[in-house]
């Protein structure tokens, strides 16, 4: 049984993913590990086969909690966890700092403590740019740029200057 580890399950497209695997590779298990905030809505995985895929609440900022939840040979982590809209980071940037960074190295640190050997972090095209429309482009560590957005507040700077 392949088993992958999904956090943000519970938002938008962590949850679209978490079905689409579950459909796709018919010999895996998923853990789904979500921090329910605001954003996370456990109704994105209702009716799901409870053979094959399980719920835990927490944290990814929370090292025991994460390492307590990552089940022995996981395949991979792919991280959905966020703090997603960014203008909330206007208001406030701290849970942006602890979750979208902090909660990315602990994930880090447990997938190495543990051998896990695929990390997948699910990030945004503000940063990379777009790919252009051709199946054998993909992004790579070395490939280039192209920010569409480095963040909100700098875009509203003028606006209140
Ligand atoms: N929605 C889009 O159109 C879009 C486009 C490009 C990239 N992305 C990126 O994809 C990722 C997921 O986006 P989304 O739209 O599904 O976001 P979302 O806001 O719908 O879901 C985020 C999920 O993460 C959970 N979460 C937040 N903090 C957590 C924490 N500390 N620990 C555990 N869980 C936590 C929330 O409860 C929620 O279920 C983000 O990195 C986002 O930037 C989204």
């Amino acid at each position: 049984m392949r088993r992958f580890f999904v956090t943000g399950g519970a938002g938008f497209i962590g949850s679209a993913f978490v079905r689409l695997l579950l459909k796709e590779i018919t010999s895996c298990e998923i853990t789904s590990f979500d921090a329910l905030t605001y954003a996370g809505n456990l109704d994105n995985l209702d009716g799901l086969d409870e053979g094959r895929h399980h719920f835990v609440k927490g944290d990814i900022a929370d090292r025991d909690a994460v390492s307590n939840a990552l089940t022995p040979d996981t395949e991979a982590i792919v991280n959905f966890a966020a703090e997603s809209h960014v203008d909330r980071s206007i208001v406030s940037a701290d849970e942006f700092i602890r979750t979208n960074v902090l909660g990315t190295q602990v994930l880090l640190d447990c997938a190495r403590a543990r051998g896990v050997r695929r990390f997948v972090q699910i990030s945004t095209d503000e940063v990379m740019g777009s790919l252009a429309e051709d199946e054998q482009a993909f992004f790579n560590e070395v490939g280039e740029r192209d920010a569409r957005r480095s963040n909100s507040a700098l875009r509203r700077r003028p606006e209140c200057s």
